[in-house]
């Protein structure tokens, strides 16, 4: 499942240029004060200098906790708002800057799939009409031709015929999840953002829902940029996985190997707070605790910006350099890369457990802290069913 095994063999023959790169990619918001003369005071800093590469026919999974910048990535990457700095260059032309006609183009092939696809989609329309809609802004069809592909759209999807004549608030969440993936595929775009696009879903509708993204992906060679805040949505459809903190990429891996070995403090934190199926293993697991809310990206901390909550930092003794300088992406084993001084002290299975037995035991300590109530990471909130379970049919991703 790992890299180019995955990749999709009608996609083989294609260049080597990834289909979409980001360079050192910025998006700040402004904060302003005053009302009669606004200045400006400070910046939001939601995505402060991400690179990364989403090969054509992979996913890519983007996780991270709530405020950690992935939407703002992935509209920033389709152009719903400015780069502030940075570049974004798709299927080998810079878009960072695109406007009129050529971004118009450029948008038919790259959709979003959001999360409550009730906000996007219009309540007013039928779904056939907000099907056909997309077709004719895009002058790719119109009248019975439209019709016909959005029925042809409705089957894809697998949504039932009488569908075209109802309205979004007839369905329930999966089935609307269903018309908002048809109304992205509508105009065939070759890359698609989905952005917590199963979050609100019951487990066993998710697990439906991603398997018929991967059902898809196969069938139109698709390229996905798969955003969740909970790692075990993220790790069943993703090739790779870049784990995102406070605007920056923490960590890029390839799906399985960050998952059994993650080398960055911050998602070994999240891969602990996954549920494991079997009582046994998940009962003498060591669960990593981590305090406190995700910083303000308006001020980020110095250094290294997961130094205040960073637990192995706490174990080595807080060294200086986390606090003092910016930890660059290295790459520490083929595919991997992580932002860490001090990752290598994670690589060997036993000085990692032994590091995380003492860290889980002084967390726990902390854990009846009456100061700050100590927070299980997002990831926590993952349903405890089989994680496995997620293909019971097919199991093209492994
Ligand atoms: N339009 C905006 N104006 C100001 N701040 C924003 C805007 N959109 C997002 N942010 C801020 O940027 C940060 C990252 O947000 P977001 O990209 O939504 O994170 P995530 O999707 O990981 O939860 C947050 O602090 C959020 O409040
Ligand atoms: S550089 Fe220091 S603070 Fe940052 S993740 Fe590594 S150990 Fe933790
Ligand atoms: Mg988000």
């Amino acid at each position: 499942m790992t890299a180019e095994a995955t990749i999709p063999a009608s996609a083989a023959g294609a260049s080597s240029e990834p289909l979409l790169r980001t360079d050192t990619l910025r998006v700040h918001f402004p904060i302003t004060e005053g009302i009669l003369f606004e200045r400006r005071v400070g910046a939001v800093r939601a995505v402060d200098g991400v690179s990364l590469e989403v090969r054509r026919g992979e996913t890519l999974g983007l996780v991270g906790e709530s405020g950690c910048g992935k939407s703002t990535f992935a509209r920033a990457v389709i152009r719903l708002v400015d780069a502030t700095e940075g570049s974004i260059h798709f299927d080998g032309t810079d878009v960072t800057r695109l406007t009129g006609d050529p971004l118009r183009r450029m948008r038919r092939r790259m959709q979003m799939i959001f999360q409550d696809p009730y906000a996007s989609l219009n309540p007013r329309m039928t779904i056939g009409s907000m099907l056909a809609e997309p077709l004719r802004v895009h002058g790719l069809a119109k009248g019975e031709q439209a019709m016909k592909r959005a029925r042809e759209l409705i089957e894809i999807v697998g949504l039932p015929r009488n569908a075209l004549n109802r309205y979004p608030h007839e369905f329930s969440g999966g089935q609307r999840q269903r018309a908002g993936i048809a109304r992205a595929l509508a105009v065939q775009p070759e890359f698609i953002a989905a952005d917590e696009a199963v979050s609100a879903l019951d487990v066993s509708i998710q697990a439906q829902i991603v398997n018929l993204l991967s059902q898809l992906q196969s069938e139109f060679n698709l390229t996905y940029l798969f955003i969740a805040h909970d790692l075990s949505v993220v790790r069943h459809i993703s090739d790779r996985i870049a784990v995102m903190y406070l605007g920056e990429v923490v960590e890029l891996s390839p799906s399985r190997e960050l998952y059994e070995r993650p080398l960055h403090p911050y998602t070994v934190a999240l891969v602990s707070a996954v549920p494991i199926p079997d009582p046994k293993v998940e009962s003498k697991r060591k669960r990593m605790i981590l305090r406190g809310d995700v910083p303000s990206p308006a001020n980020p901390p110095s250094g290294c910006r997961f130094h205040t909550r960073c637990w192995l930092r706490r174990e080595l003794g807080d060294p200086e350099r986390c606090t003092v300088e910016t930890p660059e992406l290295r790459q520490l084993a083929p595919e991997h890369g992580v932002a860490c001084h001090f990752a290598e002290e994670l690589a060997g299975n036993e000085r990692r457990d032994q590091l995380v037995t003492a860290a889980a035991a002084h967390s726990n300590v902390r854990d009846t802290d009456a100061d700050e109530p100590a927070k299980p990471t997002g990831a926590s909130a993952a349903p405890a069913s089989d994680p496995d379970s997620f293909f019971p049919g097919d199991v093209s991703h492994h």
